[in-house]
């Protein structure tokens, strides 16, 4: 099982980032979660460029999306909505063929936070997504919680961080059934 982690902050020493990297260090044997590192490469979006073949790093978003089995998501709010280049990411995805159905999942780091969430969530939403609401959770991170290189070491968010992926991943092997 594949999953890409897309952080919302282009941050060094990003709580959501540091999130996401807890995440992969916590994930069952058979799940391997992979972080999209390429958010602040990705070009302004511009229709009149999303062409047949559109720009190497949106080529680059897309294939990673259209490989994972479910999209992990943990952002930051900025003045109430999710940050510009997270929203960035997810316009170059509106007309692919890689985002409808895929699973999504979102861990809140800020209980603070709650328009950038419901806008994630609204989005997408609209964006025909299968949101899987039991891995859409708030793990609070204080800044205390994280350390100068990034590191997560706290078990009570490692443990929050491991039920939040074990239900983001029995939801997608659930749908894998045949009914
Ligand atoms: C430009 C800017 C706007 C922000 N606006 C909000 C906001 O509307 N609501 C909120 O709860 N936090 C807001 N914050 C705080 C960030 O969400 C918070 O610093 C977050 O932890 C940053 O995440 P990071 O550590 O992953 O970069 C804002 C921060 C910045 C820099």
């Amino acid at each position: 099982m594949n999953i890409l982690a897309i952080s919302g902050s282009l941050r060094a020493r990003s709580s959501n980032t540091s999130l996401l990297r807890l995440a992969a260090s916590v994930a069952p044997d058979d799940v391997h979660v992979e972080l999209y590192d390429g958010l602040a490469s990705l070009p302004h979006f511009n229709p009149d460029d999303d062409l047949d073949v559109p720009p190497p790093p949106v080529l680059e978003l897309r294939r990673r999306v259209g490989e994972a089995d479910g999209l992990l998501f943990c952002s930051p709010e900025y003045a109430h909505g999710v940050p510009g280049s997270l929203k960035n990411a997810l316009d170059w995805l509106v007309a692919s063929v890689e985002l409808p159905g895929k699973p999504v999942a979102s861990l809140n780091a800020s209980p603070l936070s709650t328009y950038a969430q419901a806008s994630l969530l609204e989005t997408l939403t609209v964006m025909s997504t299968r949101i899987v609401r039991e891995a859409w959770v708030t793990i609070p991170v204080g800044r205390g919680d994280v350390d100068a290189q990034g590191i997560i070491a706290s078990p009570d968010i490692a443990r929050a961080t491991r039920d939040a992926l074990e239900q983001f991943v029995r939801a997608i092997l659930a749908d894998r059934r045949p009914a």
